[in-house]
């Protein structure tokens, strides 16, 4: 049987724990077409949350897009990234392509079909490389003027939003807020994993001061956390106690990313010695090796 237990990668939606509330709130307020700020310490989930909202819009047929500000390394770069990533959300080439005119026009991208997958890419003029600047209204503004030709709603994630400030600081926070505050139909999730430097973007006199909710994203609750271990070891008819759940909490300091790695070393190593039944020193064991 498969290891249940995901670190360090995106948590499917059969394998999230709790987070129900924020979950909820992040939907409502990505299909109403707000601004939502979500922050953390690194690991907490915020990248597993927004998967999930955006994978429950796009079942009400809303269309998403989520991007990596830090995966780029410089400004052009994820220009060119926003606008392809946003144009695949909004459907087929095909269609697509007659819902853009102003930013063809006036940006002048040059855009490749691969007719095996379907699949457009985009490159900015040459001209992006040395100033980007100029050209990143337009891309910003694409989301709204597709969104409003198509007749569809759009929700976008823009995840380690902090790093935005490396490609040009408050200038370009000034030039996306300014095009976004008027996409009323597309809703927004910025999410950082430097709380300090998200907080600094959305304190006064910045750019994004005020544009919309902040959410700090908690820890998950202890009891939350023991169902869903408990359930999974006893799928494979094996207990874990009462004492060793709270040893392996207290490990992890409740953070999720530890919490998951200790379970899932701890069930490797049950497979591995066939224990019916988990206790401290079992856990003990798995943590020292960690
Ligand atoms: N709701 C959840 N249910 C179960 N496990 C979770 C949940 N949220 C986070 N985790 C665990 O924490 C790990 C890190 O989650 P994720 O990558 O979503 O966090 P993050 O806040 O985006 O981290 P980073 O700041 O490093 O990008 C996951 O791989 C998983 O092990
Ligand atoms: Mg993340």
């Amino acid at each position: 049987m498969e290891n249940p237990f995901v670190f360090g990668e995106i948590v499917e939606q059969r394998h999230f724990v709790d987070r129900e509330k924020e979950l909820q709130n992040l939907v409502r307020d990505l299909a109403d077409g707000q601004k939502v700020f979500l922050l953390s310490p690194r690991r907490f989930g915020k990248s597993s949350l927004v998967s999930l909202a955006l994978l429950k819009l796009q079942k009400r047929h809303i269309r998403t897009a989520n991007i990596t500000v830090s995966s780029y390394a410089n400004y052009a770069q994820f220009l060119e990234k926003f606008a392809e990533r946003v144009l695949r959300s909004a459907g087929p080439w095909d269609r697509v392509k007659g819902w853009i005119g102003r930013f063809i026009q006036r940006v002048q991208p040059t855009i490749t079909m691969n007719p095996a997958s379907g699949e457009t890419s985009i490159s900015l003029s040459r001209a992006a490389d040395s100033d980007a600047s100029p050209l990143a209204a337009e891309v910003f503004a694409m989301p709204g003027e597709l969104a409003r030709n198509g007749g569809f709603r759009m929700a976008i994630c823009l995840d380690e939003f902090q790093q935005i400030d490396l490609f040009g600081g408050p200038a370009v926070e000034n030039v996306l807020r300014n095009e976004v505050q008027r996409q009323r139909e597309i809703g927004y999730v910025f999410s950082g994993s430097q709380p300090s430097l998200m907080e600094e973007m959305l304190s006064s006199g910045r750019p994004f001061h005020k544009a919309g909710p902040a959410v700090f994203l908690e820890k998950i609750p202890v009891a939350a956390w023991k169902d869903f271990i408990r359930a999974q070891f006893k799928s494979r008819r094996r207990k874990v106690t009462e004492q060793a759940l709270d040893r392996l909490m207290k490990a992890a300091d409740l953070i999720p990313y530890d919490v998951q790695r200790t379970a899932h070393e701890l069930w490797d190593y049950a497979e591995l010695a066939d224990r019916a039944e988990l206790d401290i020193p079992e856990v003990d064991l798995v943590i020292d090796e960690l």
